[in-house]
């Protein structure tokens, strides 16, 4: 793989002298002319008095859902960032493992482009092309013949598979503990954080929760009223979470025992994070229902459940639906990610294996899991926030998905060149976080 995404062309203008050099140019010569700026600056108004900053006016215009933003973004190329301050980032988040082709890329902004000035929208009472190349090049990922359910987001690709586990005729589910599923009530129902859960309970389902990895709990919790056991094949939000070798095909091979679904939640671990096109692949399981978003148009709104086997002939006609689901410029967008994903696997392996051996030998680091570009990077010390903005002041984003540990989900276009600056300032960020 070559290692020429999104590198270097000139020294960046950095604040704290972070993130190393940016390409002023999104992808080279058949770019189509999209220029990396350098931010509006600071506002003033007409009597020359500051004007609000965006992050005030969106603390006054959003419901605070979200808490205040550390930095106004105003245009990315590649693995980079600029805010409204002129200041350039390096990328290890990707919008939490979305830009996978990186920011602004050329063919995922020129195929929505080409769309939107062709079809923008028809429903779901007709068909549209990009929505069926989509979902055939989708079902050929799969290890056996099965079909897509086109949603909108990470949460509705997961309600789609809930419902799908409805249609069994049982009602129980088994998920695990310290999982993310999403925010809508369904899948906040699968989801084994408390923190989330708590105060939106009673959530709907009979759900029993297990520990992660752990096969003996999956044993005992799993019975012939199981409808579906939904699990992550690396846990991401409770902090890049790998279970054990034989932990998939264990849960294969119990759910297909007492008749439950096996649904592998891919939202944030497929489509390339992982160097593959799915995380389980490694495992050799073959599961009913895999749910899937993120990456998969590159941060245009998808999501997929795609279910195999008799799971996928259970939805009739007006079972499910959505307006925006299988929108043609979103189907677009994911023909031109998985266009450029496909080619990139290899190269996630590469510098996913390089990246987490640098890692390692890190200052204030005891572990780094994790696959691919899906790297958890476990901490001596509970400083994982103060991390995040020391090294957000340094010109990285990433961020702490546990209060001991740092997540790094980079656009799968990344270079040892983008990373060497953040390797090298590793140091002295965490001597930033751990002062007192
Ligand atoms: C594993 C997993 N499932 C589901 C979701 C929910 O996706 P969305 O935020 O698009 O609804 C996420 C989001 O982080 C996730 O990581």
């Amino acid at each position: 793989m070559s290692q020429d995404h999104g590198a270097p062309e000139r020294e960046a203008p950095l604040a704290a002298g972070g993130a190393g050099s940016i390409p002023p140019v999104v992808g080279g010569s058949d770019a189509p002319g999209l220029v990396l700026g350098d931010g509006p600056g600071p506002v003033t108004d007409a009597a020359g008095e500051a004007a609000p900053s965006w992050a005030e006016r969106l603390g006054r215009a959003l419901m605070p859902a979200f808490g205040t933003p550390q930095r106004t973004f105003v245009s990315g190329s590649g693995c980079y960032l600029v805010d409204d301050q002129g200041r350039h980032h390096l990328d290890l988040l990707a919008g939490i493992a979305v830009v996978a082709v990186g920011h602004a890329n050329p063919q995922v902004a020129r195929a929505v482009a080409e769309q939107a000035q062709t079809l923008g929208h028809v429903s779901n009472f007709f068909a549209t092309v990009p929505e069926v190349e989509l979902a055939e090049r989708l079902v050929a990922l799969l290890p056996a013949p099965g079909r897509v359910f086109f949603a909108n987001s990470g949460a509705e690709a997961n309600e789609a598979a809930l419902k799908l586990t409805r249609l069994t005729g049982r009602t129980k589910l088994v998920a695990a503990l310290g999982s993310f599923h999403g925010r809508t009530l369904g899948a906040l129902s699968v989801t084994g954080n408390a923190k989330y859960r708590a105060p939106f309970e009673p959530l709907p389902g009979e759900v029993e929760f297990v520990p992660y990895g752990d096969v003996p709990a999956l044993e005992r919790a799993v019975d012939q009223r199981t409808a579906a056991v939904v699990l992550e094949p690396i846990q991401g939000e409770n902090g890049v979470v790998v279970p054990p070798p034989d932990y998939l095909p264990q849960a294969r091979r119990l759910t297909a025992e007492r008749g439950a679904l096996l649904w592998l939640d891919e939202i944030q671990s497929g489509l390339g994070r992982c160097g593959a096109w799915f995380a389980h692949t490694a495992s050799g399981v073959v599961p009913d229902l895999i749910t899937l978003a993120k990456a998969l148009a590159n941060g245009f709104p998808i999501g997929a459940c795609l279910a195999l086997g008799q799971t996928a002939e259970a939805f009739t006609p007006g079972a499910h639906g959505t307006t925006f689901g299988g929108n043609p410029l979103a189907c677009r967008a994911g023909l031109a990610t998985l266009d450029q994903i496909g080619p990139l696997l290899p190269h996630v392996v590469t510098i996913g294996d390089w990246l987490r051996a640098r890692l390692v030998a890190a200052p204030g680091v005891t572990a780094v899991r994790g696959r691919g570009l899906f790297i958890g990077v476990q901490l001596d010390q509970p400083v994982a926030a103060r991390f995040q903005s020391a090294a957000l002041e340094a010109g990285f984003i990433l961020n702490a998905p546990r209060p001991d540990v740092i997540r790094l989900v980079p656009p799968l276009i990344i270079t040892q060149a983008d990373l060497e600056p953040l390797l090298a300032q590793w140091a002295e960020i965490w001597r930033r976080a751990t002062e007192v």
